[in-house]
C-alpha cells in the first residue's frame, strides 16, 4: 500500500482557519441529572458552579448546558415558556451571573441550549397565538383547519407522526378556535411558524440577550426543522403498522433553512464571537450539510449529524427499533464525514453521546464487568483522535452504563420512552413477545439511559442529591463501584492501566497537544472491510499517528497495517507497561476491544 501521502495532496487545515471552537473541548451538562445542592433530588445551578474545577481539571474548555429556562417540563426544558428567565427549580438569573462569572474565572465558556423550532404551549407567545384566530400572534404558530373522511370524522391536516410519539398526530386540536396547530414533538411543544419575519425578530433578540449576559454561543436544538415545506402534503407510507408517518421530508432542510441561518448569523452571530452547533436530524445529503457548516457559508460553525447515533435503527423507521451493524458501517460512516469536512472545508462535531442516546459503552461496546473499561477507554482513544470539535456527555468521561436490564418500564420517565411503550401496550396487549420485545428495545435504546443522576461518589444517591432526599430518576444500580471519586482517587488501579476518567483527560490532553494531527490533520481510513476492526491513520506535516480499534469480544489478527510502521504505540486501553510488546508492523494481534494508539513513521 502506498503511503497516503504520496498519492494525494495533503489535507491538514491550513493556521488561517484555526478557531478556538475548533480544538475545544465541549462538555454537556444535562443540569437535572448533574449534581443537586439544595436536596430537592433536582439538579441546579450552583451544582454546575460547584463542579466546575471537576471539569476544568478533566480538559474541558467548555460548558453546554441544556436547557434551563423556565418551562413546564413536558419534555425537560425543551419546551420553553420564558427564553429570558430561568427555571426556578434550577435557580435564578443571579445563579447563571455567578455561573458565568466563574466560568470566565477559569477560562472556560458557556453555551446554552437553543430551542427555537417550537416553545411551550405555557409561553406567552402561544397562550396569546390559541387566544382567537384573530390574535395578533395568531401566526406566530402553523394552525390548519380540520379535515373530514369519508365518514365525516375530523382529521388532522396530514399523516404525519410526532416525533416523541409516533402513535400519535404531529397536529394538536384547540377546541377553542377549531384549528389544528402543528406539534412535531409533542402537543405541549407548539412549532413557531418561521415565516413570518416577527418571529425571526424574536428570536434574533432571544440570543443577543444571552450574548450580552456572557455566553458564547449556542447549541441549536433541531435547528434544521424550522422551515416547512408549505403545502404541508401527506408523507409517503413507510411504515405500514402506524397510521401516522415520518414527515421529514416536509420539514427537515426545509426551502428556507438557509436563509434563516444566513440571516441569524448577518444579524446576530457575526456581531459576536461564538461556537454554534446546530442539531441537524434526518439529513445525511453532503451538499445540505456543507451548505450550513461550509466555511465560506456563514450560516453555522457545526452540526450534529445523526450517522454514528442511527446506525442501529432500521433505516426508514423510527428510532425505537434494533438494527445489526458492524466495524464496516461505523467505518464508512467516520470516513465519510472525515473526508467531506476536509475536502470542502466544513468542520466535523464528534459525538456518540448526549441526553438523547443510550450510554456509548452500553450500545457501541460490552458494558459487561469484565469489558465496560475497556470498552469506554476504547471509545475514548475514537474520539480523541478523529478531526472536529469534540462533545463529552456528563457521565461519559466515567464510562457510566445504560440503565439495567431488571428495571420495570415505570423507572422510565422521558416522553419519548413511555409514548413508546403505550404504543406497544395498546397495538399488542396481551402479546408476551411483543411486550418483551418493547422492554428490550427501551433498555436498549432509550434516552432515559444518559438520564440517570451523574455517580459522583458511592455514597446515597451516588452523591448527587443529599442521603435524605428523592432523586427525580432512580440512580444506576452500579454506582457503588462506577463513580468519579473512585475514579479519581485511583487514576492508576493496576500498573499499566488508567481509570477510565484518567484516560480521558490524558486523552483530552494528548489531543491538545497534538492537535495539528487530531484536530487539523488529515485523515485515511484503513481497511474499510474488516467486520471487526475500526483503524485510520491520522497526519500533519510534522506527525502521523494511527490508530486500531477492535470493535469485537473476539481475538483479532489484524494484518492491514500495510506498510505503516509504527515508531511506538503511545496509548492502549490495555496494559500500557507491556505495550511495547505489540507488533509494529505486519500482523497485528488484538484482544476482545483492544484499542491501540501508535506514532508512525
Ligand atoms: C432535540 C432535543 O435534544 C430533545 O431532547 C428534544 O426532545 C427535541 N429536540 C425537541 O426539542
Amino acid at each position: 500500500m502506498s503511503s497516503p501521502q504520496q498519492k494525494k495532496k495533503h489535507l491538514y487545515v491550513s493556521t488561517d482557519k484555526h478557531r478556538w471552537w475548533k480544538e475545544a473541548v465541549v462538555y454537556q451538562v444535562y443540569p437535572a441529572s448533574f449534581k443537586d445542592t439544595n436536596g430537592d433530588g433536582w439538579g441546579d445551578v450552583p451544582g454546575i458552579t460547584e463542579k466546575l474545577d471537576y471539569l476544568k481539571d478533566l480538559g474541558v474548555d467548555v460548558i453546554w448546558v441544556s436547557p434551563i429556562y423556565k418551562s413546564p417540563q413536558a419534555d425537560m426544558g425543551y419546551d420553553i415558556a420564558d427564553y429570558e428567565d430561568i427555571d426556578p427549580s434550577y435557580g435564578t438569573l443571579q445563579d447563571v451571573d455567578n455561573l458565568i462569572k466563574e466560568i470566565k474565572k477559569r477560562d472556560m465558556k458557556l453555551v446554552m441550549d437553543l430551542v427555537v423550532n417550537h416553545t411551550s404551549e405555557e409561553h406567552a407567545w402561544f397562550l396569546d397565538s390559541r387566544s382567537s384566530k384573530e390574535s395578533s400572534k395568531r401566526d406566530w404558530y402553523i394552525w390548519k383547519p380540520a379535515k373530514y373522511d369519508a365518514d365525516g370524522n375530523r382529521q388532522p391536516p396530514n399523516n404525519w407522526a410526532q416525533i416523541l410519539g409516533e402513535a400519535n398526530s404531529a397536529w394538536t386540536w384547540d377546541e377553542k378556535t377549531q384549528e389544528y396547530y402543528l406539534s412535531l414533538f409533542t402537543p405541549e411543544q407548539p412549532d413557531l411558524n418561521w415565516e413570518n419575519p416577527a418571529v425571526r425578530e424574536a428570536v434574533h433578540d432571544v440570543l443577543r440577550f444571552w450574548l450580552d449576559r456572557g455566553v458564547s454561543g449556542f447549541r441549536m436544538d433541531v435547528i434544521n426543522l424550522i422551515s416547512k415545506v408549505q403545502s404541508f402534503g401527506d408523507a409517503e407510507i413507510k411504515v405500514e403498522d402506524n397510521k401516522y408517518q415520518p414527515g421529514d421530508k416536509f420539514y427537515a432542510n426545509g426551502p428556507r433553512l438557509h436563509e434563516f441561518l444566513k440571516e441569524i448569523n448577518r444579524k446576530v452571530l457575526s456581531k459576536y464571537d461564538t461556537l454554534t452547533v446546530g442539531e441537524m436530524p434526518f439529513v445525511r445529503d453532503e451538499d445540505e450539510i456543507i451548505r450550513v457548516v461550509g466555511a465560506e457559508n456563514e450560516e453555522l460553525n457545526m452540526i450534529f449529524a445523526f450517522d454514528i447515533v442511527d446506525i442501529d435503527n432500521v433505516p426508514g423507521d423510527f428510532k425505537y427499533t434494533l438494527h445489526p451493524w458492524d466495524a464496516r458501517d461505523l467505518k464508512e460512516i467516520i470516513n465519510r464525514l472525515q473526508r467531506l469536512m476536509l475536502e470542502r472545508d466544513g468542520w466535523n462535531s464528534i459525538f456518540i453521546e448526549n441526553h438523547d442516546q443510550p450510554r456509548s459503552v452500553s450500545r457501541y461496546t460490552d458494558d459487561s464487568d469484565e469489558f465496560r473499561e475497556y470498552g469506554a477507554r476504547l471509545l475514548c482513544l475514537m474520539q480523541t483522535t478523529l478531526a472536529g470539535t469534540m462533545y463529552v456527555y456528563q457521565g461519559e468521561e466515567i464510562g457510566m452504563r445504560n440503565v439495567p436490564p431488571s428495571w420495570e418500564p415505570s423507572e422510565y420517565k422521558d416522553i419519548e420512552s413511555v409514548n413508546f411503550f403505550k404504543k406497544y401496550q395498546d397495538m399488542y396487549s396481551g402479546n408476551e413477545e411483543k411486550q418483551a420485545l418493547a422492554r428490550k428495545i427501551m433498555q436498549k435504546k432509550s434516552r432515559d439511559n444518559a438520564r440517570t443522576p451523574v455517580q459522583w461518589t458511592a455514597e446515597p444517591h451516588a452523591g448527587f442529591t443529599s442521603a435524605n432526599a428523592k432523586p427525580w430518576m432512580r440512580v444506576n444500580d452500579d454506582y457503588k463501584t462506577v463513580n468519579a471519586k473512585a475514579q479519581l482517587d485511583n487514576a492508576n488501579p493496576s500498573p499499566g492501566y488508567l481509570s477510565v476518567h484518567a484516560f480521558w483527560k490524558r486523552g483530552l490532553e494528548y489531543r491538545k497537544e497534538n492537535k495539528d494531527v487530531f484536530v487539523y490533520g488529515d485523515f485515511e481510513v484503513l481497511d474499510l472491510e474488516d467486520k471487526k476492526v475500526v483503524a485510520y491513520k491520522r497526519w500533519s506535516e510534522k506527525n502521523a499517528f494511527v490508530t486500531v480499534l477492535n470493535f469485537s469480544g473476539e481475538n483479532v489478527a489484524w494484518d492491514k497495517l500495510g506498510d505503516l510502521k509504527v515508531k511506538k504505540w503511545v496509548a492502549g486501553n490495555y496494559d500500557e507497561t507491556e505495550i511495547d510488546s505489540k507488533a509494529k508492523s505486519g500482523t497485528l494481534d488484538l484482544r476482545p476491544w483492544e484499542a491501540l494508539l501508535g506514532l508512525v513513521e
